[in-house]
């Protein structure tokens, strides 16, 4: 199992403005390749610094097609909406493609209509993940089994409010090119260091252990139980 690279700052500022180099770099990557790129962005609070700083970075936008990792089942203009959060900290602010996933439908049919957008998409080239206090990703939960065998969108329960939620699968978070995980404050600290144990006993059970190599992108509170620090 490898362990993730990992990558720590100071303090929260650092962290966005670190996570925002990296991101633009892949991007910037994908788009020298092949003359354009995709991007699964995560969803709630941690990424808006780093949306904001992204969306004044030189890249040519018009070339990127930005979908999302997951959705809580609430209209766009919800508070609790991934998109509502994602459009006003960039979107708003970038000509980019944007593929929404309609949380104003049942769960099951907007997984649906997403699955059938984004298997033209796949794989994607960089996807932003971040983790929750139980060690959810996206909306995979440790509760979230027996996905369908060869699924790259469904819809999942949350245990908290909003419950319905639509997610990317593993398949689709492992096959992207990058996996770049942000994680911000030391309410996170104790459950990233049990993952990284996870993944150097090489027994991945929490989901953010099971989604592939990734690059974790910390500020020192979430780090600071971390079992050896790296620069
Ligand atoms: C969601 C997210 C979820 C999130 C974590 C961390 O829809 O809630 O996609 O996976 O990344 O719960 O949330 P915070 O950034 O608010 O700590």
């Amino acid at each position: 199992m490898s362990l993730p690279e990992t990558r720590i700052y100071p303090d929260a500022d650092a962290l966005a403005e670190g996570a925002a180099d990296l991101v633009a770099q892949l991007l910037a990557s994908a788009i020298a390749a092949r003359g354009r790129a995709s991007i699964a962005l995560s969803g709630a609070s941690t990424p808006q610094p780093t949306h904001r700083l992204l969306a004044a970075r030189p890249l040519d936008w018009s070339v990127v097609d930005v979908f999302f990792g997951d959705e809580r089942c609430v209209p766009p203009g919800d508070p609790a909406s991934n998109y509502r959060m994602a459009r006003e900290s960039l979107l708003d602010h970038v000509p980019a493609r944007v593929h929404r996933i309609e949380g104003e439908l049942p769960a099951a049919e907007a997984a649906t209509r997403y699955a059938a957008i984004l298997a033209g998409a796949l794989p994607l080239d960089v996807v932003m993940l971040g983790v929750g206090n139980d060690g959810h990703t996206a909306s995979l939960f440790p509760h979230t089994t027996d996905l369908p065998a060869g699924a790259i969108v469904v819809a999942t329960e949350s245990p908290v409010p909003p419950h319905d939620r639509v997610t990317m699968t593993y398949e689709v978070i492992r096959g992207a090119g990058a996996r770049v995980l942000l994680v911000c404050g030391s309410s996170k600290a104790a459950r990233l260091a049990e993952v990284y144990g996870e993944l150097m006993a090489g027994c991945p059970q929490l989901p953010i252990a099971r989604v592939g190599p990734t690059i974790w992108m910390m500020d020192e509170a979430a780090a600071s139980q971390l079992p050896r620090r790296t620069s």
